[in-house]
């Protein structure tokens, strides 16, 4: 699958060649995408060379060894580096993924790495997510309920537990939702993969109590029914996740309580 690898600022030139493999070692090419707005110069890549003898694994290791030893001005998101916290997604090798969990050798020739594509850039790497985030919240998702709390905790039989499995873990890190050719073209009124995989997620809850309103909240035509089944999303998950069969799931839901 090829993906649009470049962010929405457009003329983006080719940028400094900070340093050069001049002694031995395992020698790779990195390509960063770079973009200062406090400069007002058009957006760059700069190519960088790292010792892989002298770095971790992972594209997030060779960024990390950019930003101590080469270039400190270069800007990325990161925190937990095993996959858990979403906040190194990227657009690295034409797909995207988390930094951390993609490994140097999983790339041959130079490692080409850009934001996540049709986001704002905030500067170099890091997209503006404020969108993402707002949609997330728009589906409400946390536990809705009527009756009294109990004393102790809402139980849950095994099975509807299991019914979370494939959708808790996701870590929101919006590399499917920015991966979507009807979210690029429509993130202003359509929900995206990952917010529709999270309001799955609490319909299907046992222990949920606003269903209905659930489900009303996504009768539009803009907010679930842009997804063509494109696949885009299921094919990029870092997680292994399936937010288009969520997305499937949800419709049939919709259908069902019409007839
Ligand atoms: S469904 Fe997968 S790709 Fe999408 S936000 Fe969740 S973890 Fe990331
Ligand atoms: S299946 Fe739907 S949500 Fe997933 S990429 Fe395609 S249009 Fe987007
Ligand atoms: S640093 Fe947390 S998912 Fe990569």
């Amino acid at each position: 699958m090829v993906q649009l690898t470049l962010p929405k600022n457009s003329k983006i030139q080719k940028g400094k060649t900070w340093n050069s493999p001049d002694v031995k070692g395992a020698w790779r090419e990195v390509r960063v995408y770079r973009w200062d707005p406090d400069t007002g110069e058009n957006p760059r890549v700069d190519t960088y060379w790292i010792d892989t003898e002298q770095c971790g694994p992972m594209v997030l290791d060779a960024l990390i060894k950019i930003k101590n030893e080469i270039d400190p001005s270069l800007t990325f998101r990161r925190s937990c580096r095993e996959g858990i916290c979403g906040s190194c997604s990227m657009n690295i090798d034409g797909m995207n993924d988390l930094a951390c969990l993609k490994g140097l050798d999983e790339i041959t020739g130079p490692i080409n790495i850009y934001p996540l594509p049709h986001l704002k850039v905030v500067k170099d790497l890091v997209g503006d997510l404020t969108n993402f985030y707002a949609q997330h919240r728009s589906i409400e998702p946390w536990l809705k309920t009527d009756t009294a709390t109990p004393p102790k905790e809402w139980k849950q039989s095994r099975d509807d537990r299991e019914k979370l499995d494939g959708l808790y873990e996701c870590i929101l890190c919006a590399c499917c939702s920015t991966a979507c050719p009807s979210y690029w073209w429509n993130s202003d009124r359509y929900l995206g993969p990952a917010a529709l995989l999270q309001a799955y997620r609490w319909v299907i809850d046992s222990r949920d109590e606003a269903t209905g309103d659930r489900l009303d909240n996504l009768e539009d035509p803009f907010r679930i029914y842009r997804c063509h089944t494109i696949m885009n999303c299921a094919k990029t998950c870092p997680k292994g996740l399936n937010p288009a069969k969520a997305i499937a799931e949800l419709k049939k839901l919709m259908v069902q309580r019409r007839v």
